[in-house]
């Protein structure tokens, strides 16, 4: 299967795998060559050969290396190229989501009125964010071990990538970047509802004593609000981001396995990240997912 036709991020937050920020490369360094080592990317990644996009994303880590909670998050420097390709998935993911998305998303869709020409910087997605449920975005150079992610969410606080994905695959990228982002996350917690559930996740996970306990955590996270659906008027919609942030995983979902939604054996389940998901687990509504899940977490 080529890149093009593989589904987007699924290297994700609550994944285990490690991150593309060489902690040890801090952002003193001057030097080009060594700016570029800031940021490691695989030889397979798409970005690796472009000297450009590797320096550029050595300056956004930068951004997230010095960044201070509170602060205004600085703007990140996009080329014409780069919003091209936000403009681009706008344009496949419209359509999809208009079919596919569940009504509390669209809603938020509607109140956040994010540019779909240009891609949003996160300080104005944050504001906007925190006006509606007090969450706001924070920027980190790439992925975070799993259990920083989640417990900043019990604070209020979403780590968020602020690079896009290389001009060369934009639908397709090997890492969680500011497309999954803002299109999936940051919309999603422009809902008073998920808000909460993202809190009531970063709270358990700063309960929980055990690398077992965590682990069982971040499968609950993945298979509900990275991947979770329901059903609204008898039809599949999707509320998790890692559906509604990729137009390929949002078809690809009609023809997954559906399960109804049970915390206790979404938490045993195990995952493929780098595929479309075979097995959903699946809400009655949005009422139903939110209850349960609250409960559960509760
Ligand atoms: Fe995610």
């Amino acid at each position: 299967m080529s890149n093009q036709h593989r589904a987007t991020p699924l290297s994700d937050h609550v994944d285990m795998r490690i991150v593309t920020a060489d902690t040890e490369a801090e952002a003193t360094v001057t030097d080009q060559t060594d700016r570029n080592r800031i940021v490691q990317l695989d030889p397979d990644h798409p970005g690796f050969r472009d000297p450009e996009y590797r320096a550029r994303r050595n300056r956004i880590a930068e951004i997230a290396f010095g960044y201070q909670p509170g602060q205004p998050i600085p703007d990140a420097p996009y080329t014409a190229e780069e919003h091209d390709v936000w403009r681009v998935i706008q344009r496949a993911l419209q359509p999809a989501q208009a079919r596919h998305a569940c009504a509390e998303y669209r809603l938020s869709v509607d109140r956040l009125a994010l540019d779909r020409e240009r891609i949003p910087q996160l300080r104005e997605v944050s504001e906007k964010v925190q006006a509606i449920s007090g969450f706001r975005l924070e920027p980190v150079a790439g992925l975070v071990e799993p259990r920083v992610f989640l417990e900043s969410l019990a604070d209020g606080v979403f780590l968020c990538t602020q690079y896009i994905r290389h001009h060369s695959t934009p639908l397709y990228t090997p890492e969680p970047d500011v497309v999954h982002e803002i299109i999936g996350h940051a919309v999603t917690l422009g809902s008073e509802r998920l808000a909460e559930l993202n809190r009531l996740f970063g709270a358990a996970v700063k309960r929980a004593t055990s690398a077992t306990e965590l682990e069982r955590l971040s499968r609950l996270y993945w298979f509900t609000l990275e991947f979770g659906v329901l059903r609204e008027d008898g039809e599949l919609k999707a509320y998790g981001t890692g559906l509604l942030s990729s137009a390929g995983e949002l078809e690809a979902m009609q023809q997954a396995e559906l399960r109804p939604l049970d915390p206790d054996a979404a938490s045993r389940q195990d995952y493929d990240p780098t595929n479309f998901q075979p097995i959903l687990f699946c809400a009655d509504s949005f009422s139903a997912m939110y209850q349960t899940l609250r409960a559960y977490l509760a």
